[in-house]
């Protein structure tokens, strides 16, 4: 918030700002999760700006499905964008290496989908699952009593056309917003042959329509392929799960989990944008916290709502304080939290 702050004392941007008490905190004092009452607060601002979650008192998973995927589901916010930039010298690689990924994970579908369920055993033979997302309402029926009276638990992968399509011409636009003759779509069209067949020829049709070209991976080559030729990738679409996977192992690739902003964006809604990272409990408190992630996601909420000037301020006074060295511990720093944050805030302030 002060690097936000900085930015509108040195610019155009304003903003108000109303503060939102969701987390483990509330949760386990009231039992509230997202609640209609946030959702609708939410509904009425340009963008939300969120915080870590997760807390080791909770189950894993309630704040997960409760805030973070519903949140997603509710805006219907089906890009995920996750850049992933060189931020020479972090670069854990053995040579100097100069890359901006920007992966575009979708967020609504695939097997995030909540679509399983069991059947056999105690449960007996029918499995009924409910979807329901902005696009559609589904009540699949599966049946059948297993011949070995074995128990099965299923999670179904879910695309729709619909879905491949928006999240296609939001690809397209975006490598040709960014100067990226090809789009790359990374899959596992060689086993899961049903989603991903479908997803292959929908960006197929799409890329005939832009002009561009379509590259296509495989996931497990294209975590091979990010280790030792990540120069060769701009524009990146993934499916849900697999972006999940690869987008940790892009913020590793530039320095860490600590460097990893993000966006969840509905183009006609509310967009929310966050670091990749969860909230670090084991180092609550200490002042450790790298704070450039959360930075790095205010900066992606300017640019989504139009600053891209304020947004390269941010990034720049980023750069600034990593080659300054002011930086926490994780990246060889001796600041804590606030000083880094601060920092930042002051580079920014002293950008004009
Ligand atoms: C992320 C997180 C979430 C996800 C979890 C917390 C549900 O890992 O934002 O990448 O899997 O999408
Ligand atoms: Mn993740």
């Amino acid at each position: 918030m002060e690097v936000l702050d900085a930015v509108s004392e040195i610019s155009s941007f304003q903003y108000d700002a109303e503060f939102m008490d969701i987390g483990s905190d509330r949760y386990l004092a009231t039992g509230e999760l997202l609640t209609e009452q946030d959702i609708a607060t939410m509904r009425s601002k340009d963008a939300v700006y969120f915080g870590a979650i997760g807390d080791p008192r909770v189950k894993p998973g309630i704040m997960e499905q409760g805030v973070l995927l519903k949140m997603r589901a509710v805006f219907d916010q089906y890009i995920n964008l996750r850049p992933v930039t060189s931020w020479f010298p972090l670069v854990p690689l053995k040579r100097e290496v100069d890359f901006d990924i920007h992966f575009l994970r979708e967020n609504t579908e695939d097997f995030y989908m909540g679509a399983g369920g069991y059947f056999g055993g105690d449960h007996g033979s029918d499995a009924r699952i409910s979807i329901s997302r902005g696009m559609y309402d589904l009540e699949m029926n599966l049946n059948g009593v297993p011949s070995n009276g074995d128990e099965f638990a299923f999670e179904i992968g879910l695309l729709s056309r619909k879905g491949v399509e928006r999240f296609a011409d939001y690809a397209f636009r975006y490598a040709v917003d960014r100067g990226d003759s090809k789009v790359t779509l990374v899959d596992k069209a060689n086993v899961c042959t049903h989603v991903y067949g479908m997803q292959r020829e929908i960006f197929q049709e799409k890329a005939a329509e832009y002009g561009l070209d379509l590259e296509f991976m495989f996931v497990d080559a294209m975590a091979m392929a990010m280790i030792v030729r990540p120069e060769t990738f701009g524009t990146v679409a993934v499916p849900n799960l697999f972006g999940d996977i690869l987008t940790d192992l892009g913020a590793q690739l530039q320095g860490g989990l600590g460097m990893g902003g993000s966006g969840n964006i509905n183009p006609n809604g509310v967009s929310m944008f966050e670091p990749i990272h969860g909230s670090a409990p084991d180092i609550a408190g200490q002042g450790k916290a790298n704070p450039i992630a959360a930075i790095l996601a205010a900066q992606m909420l300017l640019e989504n709502q139009g600053y891209a000037r304020e947004g390269r301020l941010i990034h720049d006074a980023v750069r600034r304080s990593l080659d300054d060295g002011m930086t926490t511990p994780d990246l060889g720093g001796r600041l804590t939290t606030s000083e880094a944050g601060r920092h930042i805030a002051d580079l920014v302030r002293s950008s004009n």
